[in-house]
């Protein structure tokens, strides 16, 4: 990269390529990481950016980079490994770069080539584990495994042919009750659909459950649960599937955002799979959910939403780097109350802050009433081109704690809960950190319940800005 990097920029090194891999035991730990805390950190994300042929203009399309943080006996290890794909091979055998959610910039003197098949197979965004199988997760039907030890790349996986859909969530929901997951899946075509699909059992086999006709789908990155419903929250940034299917553009470009139209709360019922309610509110955009439930009779969905939709254009690598202030309509927690008597919704801004990549409590509150969110944010008097403070929410009493460090920048929190708890901030939350002044990434170990730093484990490197992860025991 030859981008100079300023020192007010120096979060810049999130969003440049991490082309090693390794194996570390012991990392060195500042201060300690719990004892009971065992279990392993994944998180997937962009890592690498460039081949001999050009760059990717988009954040999203870097190629897709496991990370593996494994807690023992208050012990840290890492591993990192890049995912095997058709593209990835092919970047490295060739040079060729194949646009995919954006474009690319070709090199000098390198000319396009013909449209690639395998362009949308970068899972990089999230990670699932069904049945068992560890599954790297974009949004198209097909997932990639990988072995949970080695992070090593298996196969390819079309969910045995059973989902009939061209677009697949990355932002599955699990029910703990019914032992059941749920994700969303968008079929284009003549007449297009939202369709629901559930694995029992938590098996990989899914089964459509739901299917909602469409005549414009919108871009929807994630869907809101309750205990009885599965809410499609259906912002105006919508595609005419012709279109998408024969555009040849990359993906985002064939959106369009209509904000004249409303943003509809489309609720479809979990017994039925019967679409029982559709509010309409006005427009607005959310990449993610922080959680739904019921109460009395109002349906709570609270979400990280911003009147604009700039992520096409804001999320470019150019512009990503280059910005210094943050972004002056960003995604903050909104609260919407859809009642169920009077078909309508209302919402309060939950805190002003800026707030991205939401965490609770997913074990034990997902889909119930809750009292703490947890999300990356901007600092209000020195905000920057990236986030650089965590924060605490505590949704009943509105009090924000907050945990910052000069020339940091945090990725995506995950709570892990204590084995004994009985509170709900009883665990730690666990987030890799860019420590800009060094170039290099540690794990943070916060105590979620006073937002205190218990440790930190260091690596030699720095990891690119990441997207999600899972934990699991
Ligand atoms: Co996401």
């Amino acid at each position: 990269m030859t981008t100079e990097i300023k020192p007010q920029n120096i979060f810049q090194a999130g969003f440049t390529s991490l082309n090693h891999e390794t194996s570390l035991e012991n990392l060195p730990v500042i201060g300690a990481i719990p004892e009971w805390l065992a279990g392993s950190l994944y998180r997937n994300g962009p890592a690498k950016f460039e081949a001999a042929g050009g760059e990717y203009k988009h954040w999203f399309d870097g190629f897709a980079m496991l990370h593996r943080f494994s807690f023992n006996n208050s012990q840290v290890s890492y591993r990192n490994r890049f995912l095997l794909t058709p593209v990835y091979r092919e970047a490295l055998e060739t040079g060729r770069l194949s646009p995919a959610f954006s474009g690319v910039k070709l090199a000098p003197g390198v000319e396009a080539g013909p449209p690639n098949k395998n362009a949308y197979f970068n899972p990089d965004v999230n990670i699932m584990v069904a049945g068992g199988r560890y599954l790297a997760l974009t949004e198209i039907p097909v997932a990639l495994e990988f072995g949970s030890e080695e992070l090593n790349t298996l196969n390819a996986f079309n969910y045995d042919g059973l989902l009939d859909c061209q677009v697949f969530g990355a932002h599955p929901h699990y029910d703990f009750n019914e032992k059941r997951i749920y994700n969303l899946g968008v079929k284009f075509g003549r007449q297009s659909y939202y369709q629901f699909y559930a694995f029992d059992a938590g098996r990989a086999r899914p089964r459509k459950v739901a299917e909602v006709p469409v005549a414009e789908p919108a871009y929807l990155h994630s869907f809101a649960m309750t205990e009885n419903y599965l809410i499609i929250v259906e912002f105006p940034l919508v595609v005419n599937p012709v279109d998408l299917l024969t555009s040849g553009k990359p993906f985002i470009e064939n959106y369009r955002w209509e904000p004249q139209r409303a943003t509809n709360f489309i609720v479809v019922s979990k017994a039925t799979g019967q679409v029982v309610n559709n509010y309409q509110a006005e427009a607005f955009f959310a990449f993610h959910q922080v959680n739904a439930f019921e109460k009395g009779s109002e349906i709570i969905v609270d979400l990280p939403a911003t009147g604009q939709f700039t992520a096409d254009q804001s999320l470019l690598l150019d512009n990503l780097k280059a910005q210094t202030t943050g972004n002056p309509d960003p995604a903050r927690f909104r609260r919407y109350r859809l009642s169920m008597q009077q078909n309508q919704t209302e919402f309060e801004i939950l805190n002003p802050l800026l707030a991205e990549m939401p965490a609770i409590n997913y074990r034990h509150y997902n889909a119930r009433e809750y009292r703490y969110a947890y999300a990356v944010s901007n600092n209000r008097s020195q905000p920057e081109g990236f986030e650089n403070q965590l924060i605490k929410l505590d949704v009943y009493s509105r009090e924000l704690r907050i945990w910052r460090e000069a020339g940091c920048y945090p990725g995506e929190p995950v709570f892990v809960a204590s084995p004994q708890s009985v509170s709900e901030d009883d665990g730690v939350l666990l987030t890799v950190i860019l420590d800009g002044k060094s170039g290099k990434s540690f794990l943070l170990v916060l105590d979620a319940a006073t937002f205190e730093e218990l440790g930190r484990a260091y690596l030699p490197h720095h990891i690119p800005f990441g997207l999600h992860g899972i934990f699991t025991a």
